[in-house]
């Protein structure tokens, strides 16, 4: 059967996995509308290579080069945000959510229709609405399958387990470029350091993520939200090697591995192959004899303390994580931009956390959500503006 994908984020790496294996797989899938966020001439490119009938921008300055570009070739095309959200609303069996960003929670939540699979990248999704959006998808019968490689692969060891089945989950991370590094080292990481991932090549947000850990701390927060674990079933173990993506054990003392290539295109390919398993080609398949050898290590929260926010944030709870995931997106912004060293990520983060907010609900929808985001962002601007977090 020909499945139809709504593909948000089209022109990004998780954008770039999934065309991949939709072009892999032309009698079982095809592109019926791509996303992106401003990058009219890879949008347009892309949704003439993928066939797709339409294509949007979310910024609406981008719509008339978008436009232009689509001229004479067929394919409707719109910009801002109605028109993201027209794309979501068009007919498709599978919606792949991998904007960056809380700028996905909007077409994710818009996505969650009678019978769709949503196939989840964008953790702050559930970061910042991750009660709002599980309920969504209950209320309405949409399926949200982790396209997250290490959600992905704990959901294929759960299986028809059920919940009650579990002790506990363990998500593991690469540790970065600065695994091995001092305090002081990272510290005064620079950002072509930081965005030197050593297994993935993603987006600059992600990577950034990466290399503080912070992206382990939501992705802790989109893994309770996912499968409906408290937050001290969850723990964390760095595995260089990144083979082994995540780790069940069983009440009864069972421990279920999820392994496969570090590839994001696995996690897609299950997530997409809805009617039965996609077959992948040679090189995606692991041969544990002629991989390095596995090893494992905990976190060091004093060298990654952004790791530490997270989980602090998850334990709070309300909206404790969406203002984690505000200020940690302005944060990364403003080190990129190099106003803040890698050190001031985490402290910005931090004293953003400790203002107004604590105490506050989780937010119920996605506009109690975006106010609550729009909030938090607004407090990291102020701080960043006067706050000692100057480039060490
Ligand atoms: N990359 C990975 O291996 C990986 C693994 C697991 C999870 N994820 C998650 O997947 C998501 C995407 O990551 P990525 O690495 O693919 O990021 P990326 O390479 O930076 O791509 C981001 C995509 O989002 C689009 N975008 C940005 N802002 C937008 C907006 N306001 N509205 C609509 N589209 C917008 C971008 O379009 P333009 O190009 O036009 O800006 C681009 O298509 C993130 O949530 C990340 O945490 C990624």
């Amino acid at each position: 059967m020909l499945r139809t994908v709504t593909l948000l984020g089209a022109t990004g790496s998780i954008g770039r996995s999934t065309r991949e294996v939709v072009a892999e797989n032309p009698d079982r899938l095809r592109i019926a509308a791509v996303v992106a966020g401003r990058d009219a001439a890879a949008l347009a490119r892309i949704a003439v290579e993928t066939g797709a009938s339409f294509a949007a921008l979310a910024d609406e300055q981008a719509g008339p080069a978008l436009a232009e570009a689509l001229a004479g070739s067929g394919i409707a095309c719109g910009a801002g945000r109605s028109a993201v959200l027209e794309a979501v609303s068009r007919e498709s069996d599978i919606v792949v959510s991998a904007i960056s960003g809380a700028a996905g929670l909007e077409a994710t939540f818009a996505a969650l229709t009678p019978g769709r699979v949503v196939a989840l990248a964008n953790k702050e999704s559930l970061v910042c609405a991750g009660a709002a959006v599980m309920a969504r998808a209950k209320a309405v019968g949409a399926r949200i399958l982790p396209l997250d490689s290490e959600h992905n692969a704990l959901h294929q060891v759960l299986g028809a387990e059920p919940i009650e089945a579990i002790r506990s989950m363990t998500l593991t991370a690469s540790g970065g470029p600065f695994r091995t590094w001092s305090a002081e080292r990272i510290a005064a990481a620079r950002p072509e350091q930081a965005l030197a991932h050593p297994n993935y090549a993603m987006g600059a947000k992600i990577t950034i993520d990466s290399a503080s850990m912070m992206n382990k701390g939501l992705e802790l927060i989109e893994a309770c939200f996912l499968f409906g674990l408290a937050p001290a079933q969850l723990e964390v173990l760095v595995h260089p090697q990144q083979i082994v993506h995540g780790l069940v054990t069983f009440r009864d003392g069972s421990v279920s591995a999820g392994m496969a290539l570090p590839d994001m295109r696995v996690a897609a390919a299950h997530c997409l192959g809805i009617d039965g398993r996609l077959d992948a080609p040679p090189a995606r398949f692991l041969d544990l004899a002629m991989s390095a050898p596995l090893s494992f290590e905990r976190p060091d929260l004093v060298r990654f303390p952004a790791l530490g926010l997270a989980i602090a944030a998850l334990a709070a709870g309300g909206a404790m994580p969406a203002i984690l995931n505000a200020a940690n997106e302005v944060a990364v912004a403003a080190f990129l931009e190099g106003r803040i060293g890698f050190a001031g990520i985490a402290g910005l983060v931090e004293a953003v956390c400790a203002g107004p907010g604590a105490g506050l609900s989780a937010a119920p929808d996605v506009a109690a959500a975006l106010a609550i985001d729009h909030e938090a962002r607004n407090r990291a601007r102020e701080l960043l503006s006067r706050a000692p977090f100057a480039v060490t």
